[in-house]
């Protein structure tokens, strides 16, 4: 749940009425202001474990649009390399008084254990195949911004269905409302049944699983969300690539998500098609990302 001077690790256990209130506001805010409207002198450190282009530097040009000083740590260059543990590394950053720590780590269980180190506020920015609710808010709103609503959407999602986190916190989030997923895959790239907490099989009604992008599937999609297939956690298998043929089934009124970076699933081609979505992505990543930091440096509401 994302709340006022909470950690943001997940959107679990957010009330639907809740999110769809904090995703229509987001859908309709404008981009960040680049003048800084609250300087405070705090910093808000950024620990990458993994790779990032778009959620590192998203969060560095928030914070200093929120007038925050930004402490990257450097993880190859790190006490990291000598061996030292997750809870130490985030203990030397919580005593420097950082505001707060945007994270990403391959262990799935590593935000409960930054949490658990620290004091400050931990923004989960991707932990191993579990969830990266920063990219979910991002979807949501895109997905908002186009339909107006996040119910009777019929969404297709491509890819690998076993390790995306991404496609993980997008199920949980969308099967909170009367949506219809369907997920396509090489049958070796399927939902796991145990994704951790996650559960999503309790909306296995409404889930279906194939292995291949049909027509008749493509022409009743209103969102087609396509992911790359992670070699990094081992898969090699098929990947799901949008052919032109897939292209001119598509649903015309469809859009096309991808939450980056893509590779051969996705050909540049297909950018000057008007369903290709996926553009905006940045710009309004970052907006969610400022709202969120700004949410969670916002304190505890005495209300809370
Ligand atoms: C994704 C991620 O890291 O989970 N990227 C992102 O942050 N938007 C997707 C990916 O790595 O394929």
């Amino acid at each position: 749940m994302l709340s006022r001077g909470e950690s943001f690790i997940t959107l679990q256990g957010t009330p639907p009425e809740s999110l769809l209130d904090m995703v229509a506001e987001l859908a309709g805010r404008p981009a960040p202001d680049a003048e800084p409207p609250r300087p405070d002198g705090r910093a808000v450190a950024t620990a990458f474990y993994e790779p990032s282009t778009r959620t590192r530097l998203g969060f560095h040009i928030a914070a200093r649009a929120l007038g925050l000083d930004v402490m990257p740590l450097d993880v190859a260059a790190s006490s990291v390399s000598k061996g030292e543990s997750l809870t130490d590394t985030v203990r030397v950053l919580a005593d420097y008084g950082i505001a707060a720590l945007v994270l990403r780590h391959p262990d799935p269980e590593s935000m409960a254990v930054a949490t658990a180190a620290g004091s400050c506020p931990v923004i989960n920015a991707g932990n191993g195949a579990g969830e990266h609710p920063v990219q979910t808010l991002i979807d949501l709103a895109m997905i908002h911004r186009r339909f107006g609503r996040l119910t009777g959407l019929n969404i297709t999602m491509t890819g690998d269905i076993l390790h995306s986190r991404t496609i993980h916190g997008l199920i949980m989030a969308l099967s909170l409302y009367d949506n219809r997923v369907t997920l396509v895959s090489d049958p070796a790239l399927r939902l796991p049944a145990d994704l951790g907490g996650l559960a999503v099989r309790r909306y296995a009604p409404r889930l279906e699983e194939t292995d291949s992008l049909t027509r008749s599937i493509l022409k009743t999609t209103d969102i087609l969300y396509m992911t790359r297939v992670q070699t990094e956690r081992g898969s090699e298998n098929r990947p799901i690539i949008l052919t032109e043929q897939v292209q001119q089934a598509l649903n015309q009124d469809a859009i096309v998500l991808h939450p980056m970076p893509r590779t051969v699933e996705l050909p540049e081609w297909f950018d000057s098609d008007p369903r290709a979505a996926y553009l905006r992505r940045n710009h309004v990543g970052l907006t969610v990302m400022t709202f969120v930091l700004e949410t969670v440096l916002g304190g505890k509401n005495e209300n809370d």
